[in-house]
């Protein structure tokens, strides 16, 4: 383990964990990951651009101090404060009381709390303010919020183009050169660098395009991220933007999608399913209306159709008081922001209390879709009239989607 040279006066000092396979509990890892930090050093003042994970702090420090004297490091700068990229101030600051932390006005409140002490001293920067640390190295800071965290930001080093771009383009890929132009298996990097885009990124697509716009003018010849190798300009920079912005563009479905979600244990609540999309057909011939039951399906590919639709319905049995687990994991994988507004309904079979109606509503009006009247609710087994019912439920929600 040893620090990087990117440029003059600027290491990579992070820590590598090959061995890691879940990351933040639900991403798997396959390829490791490292936890980048960055060391600037001008003529007058040394600077860290994120810190590293508190579980590697020893590797971490020795890394810096390979490169530097932890008492000559003058400030921290937190482009956001995620505990990957946090949890070791506290050791740098122990160290170190000198040491100023800079971060966005977000950032400086979650600061507070991650450090739970009284004395750092911490500086609050916006858009546009700047950190001379002398010697032309000059550190600017760009506000890039929920990218992913609400106080993310970039710091823009123009002197010798490096943008130090927090998560934002970075993968979680471990080789220890840390760079991609000497990056070996690099269609193993592709997956890692498209899952951590899916992963992290994908429910984050407007502020996605956002950041691309606040960087589009700058003249970067090298991304460092704060996981995975760092971008070259000829090799994955330019590739790598292009990438974010097809991956972040919305695209028009030809078709109006209208897929049905449904978990059935006893085939009441696919009954519904089947008799409702029926009735949005009635209403919409030529929409895309496909029923998916949930256990029969990759969890990562209903996920996408979901956020792809342009409305949708979930059916869920009662089960213990509550909608069934697969249901609820589904909803896990919705993209948060984009689903605003979307037109959607709740439906299923119960048997006596129906709790899986109301925390189903619950959940997606938390999430500001919108949810069609009250949900289409039978107790037990199907009757006809109930078949009928649910038919005449899918051609007014059909109705509801053109309105
Ligand atoms: C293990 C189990 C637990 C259940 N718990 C509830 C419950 O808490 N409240 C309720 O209204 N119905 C409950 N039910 C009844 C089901 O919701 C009912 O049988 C429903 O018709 C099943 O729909 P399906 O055919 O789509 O699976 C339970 C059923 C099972 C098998
Ligand atoms: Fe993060
Ligand atoms: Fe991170």
């Amino acid at each position: 383990m040893s620090h990087v040279k990117v440029a003059d006066g600027i290491y990579s000092v992070g820590v590598l964990n090959p061995s890691l396979r879940v990351f933040d509990i639900v991403m798997s890892t396959a390829y490791g990951t490292t936890y980048n930090s960055y060391l600037v050093k001008g003529s007058e003042k040394t600077a860290i651009i994120e810190a590293s994970h508190i579980d590697y702090f020893e590797y971490y420090l020795e890394n810096i101090k390979e490169v530097a004297d932890i008492m000559d490091i003058d400030y921290v700068i937190m482009n956001h404060n995620e505990p990957d990229h946090s949890g070791s101030i506290g050791k740098l600051i122990s160290l170190n009381p000198n040491i100023e932390v800079i971060a966005t006005p977000a950032g400086a409140m979650y600061l507070k709390n991650i450090l739970n002490h009284d004395s750092p001293k911490i500086r609050v920067v916006k858009e546009g303010d700047s950190i001379d640390l002398g010697g032309g190295k000059v550190l600017k800071f760009i506000s890039a919020p929920f990218l992913h965290w609400p106080d993310t930001m970039f710091t823009w080093l123009e002197q010798d183009g490096v943008l130090f771009s927090c998560d934002f383009l970075g993968a979680h890929y471990c080789e220890p050169q840390m760079k991609d132009t000497l990056c070996d298996k690099i269609d193993k990097y592709e997956d890692a660098f498209l899952g951590y885009y899916n992963a992290i990124f994908g429910p984050f697509k407007p502020y996605v395009l956002d950041g691309l716009e606040k960087i589009k003018d700058l003249d970067i010849k090298y991304a460092c991220t704060s996981h995975g190798p760092i971008l070259s300009k000829g090799c994955k920079l330019e590739e790598n933007i292009e990438k974010y912005k097809l991956w972040s563009t919305k695209i028009k479905n030809e078709k109006a999608s209208i897929p049905i979600f449904y978990c059935s244990a006893y085939g009441n609540t696919q009954k519904l399913a089947k008799a409702i999309a029926e009735g949005i057909k009635k209403v919409l011939p030529s929409a895309d209306i496909e029923t998916f039951d949930i256990i029969e399906n990759d969890m990562g590919l209903l996920g996408e159709k979901l956020n792809n639709s342009d409305a949708f319905l979930i059916g869920s049995p009662t089960l213990n008081k509550d909608a069934v687990p697969p249901v609820w994991q589904l909803l896990a994988h919705i993209d948060a922001i984009n689903i605003h507004k979307k037109k959607a309904a709740i439906f299923g079979s119960c048997g006596w209390s129906g709790e899986s109606f109301k925390n189903l509503n619950g959940r997606l009006s938390n999430l500001k879709v919108d949810v069609f009247e009250s949900p289409f609710k039978i107790t037990l087994v199907a009757s006809e009239k109930d078949l009928l019912d649910a038919f005449e439920y899918g051609k007014s929600f059909g109705e509801y989607f053109l309105a």
